[in-house]
């Protein structure tokens, strides 16, 4: 009651945001796979099956690699991981494709990208058999998308929606606003959240008005890939702030000599958000998890069809 009323806000001038945990609603989630996975094997009935390859010795491909293949161990997986050399051509990558296309005990394929250049990525991911395809980049299952259609959806932009569906945030009649348009995460994510019923904007590089938009929306999903670029005067109070970016900025302060930041200016974005992802541990996890989510998926389709 009165001037004792333990009232945050009024003392001190800062109402802080919900951090979403996205590693911990990852964790859920693929502990909810392997329950599944355990259920299914107990009955003597083959494991899901992941294929991920990797064509070179890109750092970074190898460190997502080797976290997909140890996600698929601990949720019971069957997984194969394929590392080709940098020379090889793109016959040979079609050839593996079809073998694992026919290969019985993988239900989902996965090419790490970006590919060497003297391979054209189209002709390689429109090769994946569309049932197969956990990543949802042959262009087949990317117009399913946007149809409606009940098809797997790719991996970030549908975890960063179960982020959403878990801390029961509304979505529909909502005003959301992508910022990027990459095939990966800002076109994907503008589909799933106009069939969830949002208005939909999506701004890019060449957006004018960008602030302007940031104060219109309930929801921003942030997917440009530039560092702390949203400035958190620009949202709106209690909008849910999604952030995809994982960038990698200098800091003499780390031990390591750099931190990771998203695309937005976090700490003043969470005095004006109701919910917010970090960077680390926001949306980023969610990847792995909707990958297996989508090989299950996968799996259960490719049976009942067979
Ligand atoms: N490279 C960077 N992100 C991804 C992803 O989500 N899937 C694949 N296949 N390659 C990537």
């Amino acid at each position: 009651m009165g001037v004792y009323s333990p009232c945050k806000s009024f003392f001190q001038g800062i109402k802080l945001a919900t951090i979403i945990n996205g590693k911990e609603i990852s964790q859920q989630i693929r502990g909810e796979i392997a329950n599944t996975v355990k259920t299914i094997t107990d009955t003597g009935a083959p494991p899901p099956g992941l294929a991920v390859i990797i064509v070179g010795d890109s750092k970074a491909s190898q460190v997502y690699v080797s976290a997909k293949k140890k996600a698929c161990e601990q949720a019971g997986f069957y997984s194969l991981e394929i590392i080709l050399p940098a020379e090889t051509t793109q016959a040979q990558l079609l050839q593996k494709i079809d073998d694992l296309n026919n290969d019985a005990k993988i239900h989902g394929i996965l090419i790490q990208l970006p590919l060497p250049s003297h391979i054209n990525e189209s002709a390689i991911l429109e090769a994946i058999s569309t049932d197969k395809d956990v990543d949802c980049f042959n262009p087949k299952n990317f117009g399913y998308l946007n149809l409606g259609a009940d098809c797997l959806q790719p991996c970030t932009p549908s975890g960063a929606l179960e982020l959403l569906k878990r801390y029961q945030i509304p979505i529909e009649g909502k005003n959301a606003l992508v910022v990027g348009r990459s095939n990966i995460v800002g076109k994907p994510m503008a589909t799933l959240l106009t069939r969830e019923n949002a208005t939909v904007t999506i701004a890019h590089s060449r957006t004018k008005n960008l602030p302007e938009l940031c104060k219109n929306a309930d929801i921003i999903v942030a997917a440009i890939g530039k560092p702390e670029f949203i400035k958190g005067a620009w949202i709106k109070e209690n909008c849910v702030v999604l952030d995809v970016g994982t960038n990698s900025v200098n800091d003499p302060t780390s031990p390591k000599g750099y931190k990771l930041v998203g695309d937005v200016e976090y700490e003043e974005a969470a005095k004006r958000a109701s919910f917010i992802t970090p960077v680390p541990g926001g949306v980023g996890p969610m990847t792995i998890a909707m990958l297996l989510s989508n090989t299950l998926k996968a799996r259960e389709k490719l049976l009942n069809n067979n």
